[in-house]
């Protein structure tokens, strides 16, 4: 995930791509790089957040009434200034800025390489500027027409020619592109933040559109370059609101971006007739995963969490011994660690100094190190043996939302990989994989109930203990549903295995500490049953989430949330999204600072 900006018009561009890549920096800042026209391209890039780019341009003003401007979360190549966008072609006449991934730039690529184009940097929007300049015969907008019928993927993109210096064209499809009117200008950017401050008046592209935007207006065509008119929207947000795409909160705006997430995690990796699973970071180890006879993941907080779930998934489908610690007890306890046993480390940042420590450790005693990291190029993700990258954009709340429900996808998708490579047939792997295929709708009917959820937390809200329960693949939901909402309301939650309830939790219960069953339709679900009228007869208040069709939970539970059937393993997956809903709407209503609760922060680097 990145964010684009595009100014043309009758002021200087810089300043104003500058602010407007600043209001996207949410969604990436390892580097960022613009390009302004005027006679000539002013290119300046720089490796790490805006103010580093700033101070390169501090100093030096750029003229020009015409530019793009980047800024990147990596995904393919790490942030250097030559992977920063924008990108170039031969000529240097094209500068191309991208949000989003081209799936088949590696074999774009190789043909353009073979017939003469040199290649700066690693990324896959770098074969876009080569491609123009292959196809360009005076017309820009033909040109980008005939590319983009080359291009598999997701991308808005903004693109400049120094023959038409006067425009800038713009496409989308599927990552967001808005076209901001001003009286003299035009301005196009990702997400309305960086175009309110110079207008309201926006329009919002659509996947497959095409535009070109001059300061005296603009052109937009359809997918088959024809000449379209599209309605043009008021945007009544305030500049706070509009950075978080209309959301109070980013814990809110990530939660919701789940399916597209889960959709980003999976893509490219799953061989569905075949019930296979490929995952690029694996391939030069994929024999040495055949000798590995134990499996240890080390993380922390939520990530931990995952793992749990992972762990449940590994033994029972793959057969693959697998345990799961808390990286800050792994890395001082002198693990006993076999040849053959891997080290598995899960983070969303990649630099949690614990987990980090974890992995340093596991190769001191001469284990093989994997990761599943978020960010591209954090320091997990550098010195693990081998690893999945989530592709789920920055998270920015510091409750982790999206990479828990990614982590949890791509810890199935890996018991398929280990699974097929021993025991599991090709007809389980296909039936596991059509499952996960369909996690991001089911993840959407789940959120569709986001209303009466925070009906449900307006009823809560006040409690000030709760207890959060359940078993098998849910033991784990349940921990991280308290964890959840202890670390954003501050209020007092504890995650047990619903067996263990009897052995003494169970005592503190009353109709002042209610508990939050996580209770699907799965091996467990009678015995969860049993715990819940355990609790019941305690006069304990219950919120249940079960599968849509146990409708006989009504009678014991007093609320009742409903997610989609799927399979046991994936039931973690699609539980933990109404926890968060419940969580983020409890500690909303109690005023608390959700994004960023007292005392915590997003990325521990420290001990
Ligand atoms: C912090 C965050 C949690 C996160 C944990 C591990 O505590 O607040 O949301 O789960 O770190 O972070 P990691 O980046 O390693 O996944």
């Amino acid at each position: 995930m990145c964010g684009i900006v595009g100014y043309v018009g009758r002021k200087e561009a810089a300043p104003i791509l500058l602010d407007g890549i600043r209001k996207l920096e949410y969604r990436g800042y390892d580097s960022s790089g613009l390009s302004v026209w005027d006679g000539d391209f002013s290119d300046f890039k720089a490796v790490g957040k805006i103010c580093e780019l700033d101070k390169k341009i501090a100093g030096r003003p750029i003229a020009g009434r015409v530019g793009i401007a980047h800024t990147r979360w990596a995904t393919h190549g790490r942030p250097t200034e030559e992977n920063a966008h924008p990108h170039l072609d031969c000529s240097g006449k094209i500068r191309v800025v991208h949000n989003g991934i081209i799936e088949n730039y590696q074999a774009l690529k190789t043909s353009l390489r073979d017939r003469g184009h040199e290649f700066i940097s690693e990324t896959d929007t770098e074969v876009i500027p080569h491609l123009i300049e292959e196809v360009y015969d005076g017309d820009i907008i033909s040109a980008v027409m005939a590319v983009v019928g080359m291009l598999e993927g997701a991308y808005g993109l903004a693109i400049i020619h120094a023959d038409e210096p006067d425009k800038i064209v713009v496409v989308k499809r599927g990552s967001p592109l808005i076209l901001g009117i001003g009286p003299e200008e035009m301005i196009v950017a990702s997400d309305a933040a960086a175009v309110i401050r110079y207008t309201r008046d926006v329009i919002y592209l659509e996947d497959g559109e095409i535009a070109e935007i001059k300061d005296s207006g603009y052109r937009i065509f359809d997918g088959q370059a024809r000449a379209i008119e599209k309605n043009i929207h008021s945007i009544e947000w305030d500049i706070e609101r509009a950075e978080k795409s209309g959301y109070p909160h980013f814990m809110l705006k990530e939660i919701f971006e789940q399916p597209r997430a889960i959709e980003d995690s999976i893509r490219g990796r799953i061989i569905a007739e075949e019930g296979l699973v490929k995952f690029g970071g694996f391939d030069a180890i994929i024999d040495k995963l055949r000798e590995i006879d134990r499996l240890v993941i080390v993380a922390c907080g939520t990530a931990y969490h995952a793992g749990l779930a992972g762990e449940y998934m590994l033994e029972e489908h793959a057969g693959v011994p697998a345990e799961v610690e808390w990286a800050s007890e792994f890395r001082y306890r002198s693990p006993a660690l076999g040849p053959s046993t891997a080290v598995l480390a899960v983070s969303q940042s990649g630099e949690t100094a614990d987990t980090l420590a974890a992995v340093r450790e596991a190769r001191a005693r001469g284990a093989f190190t994997l990761g599943i990291v978020n960010v591209v190029g954090s320091t997990i993700a550098r010195e693990v043996d081998a690893g999945i990258y989530n592709h789920i954009g920055p998270e920015i709340s510091v409750a982790s939302t999206k990479a828990f429900t990614s982590q949890a996808t791509i810890l199935a998708l890996l018991t398929v990989l280990l699974g097929r490579q021993r025991r599991m047939t090709q007809g389980a792997a296909r039936e596991i994989l059509e499952e996960i295929k369909l996690l991001p709708f089911k993840i959407e009917t789940i959120l569709k109930q986001s209303d009466y959820i925070a009906a449900i937390a307006a009823k809560y809200r006040d409690a000030e203990h709760f207890a959060y329960l359940g078993r098998k693949y849910n033991q784990p939901t349940a921990r991280e549903g308290a964890l959840k909402l202890k670390e954003i309301s501050y209020i007092h939650a504890e995650g047990f295995a619903s067996g263990e309830m009897k052995h003494g939790p169970l005592a503190m219960i009353d109709e002042d500490f209610p508990s939050v069953f996580i209770a699907p339709r799965d091996s467990v679900y009678e015995k969860n049953l049993s715990n819940m009228e355990e609790i019941k007869s305690r006069d304990g208040r219950i919120i249940a989430i079960t599968t849509e069709g146990s409708n006989e939970i009504e009678v014991i539970a007093d609320d009742v949330i409903y997610i989609p059937p799927t399979l046991e393993m994936l039931t973690p997956i699609l539980a933990a999204v109404p926890l968060q809903l419940l969580a983020y709407y409890i500690a909303a209503l109690n005023d608390r600072d959700v994004d960023k609760p007292r005392n915590l922060a997003k990325s521990v680097t420290v001990e």
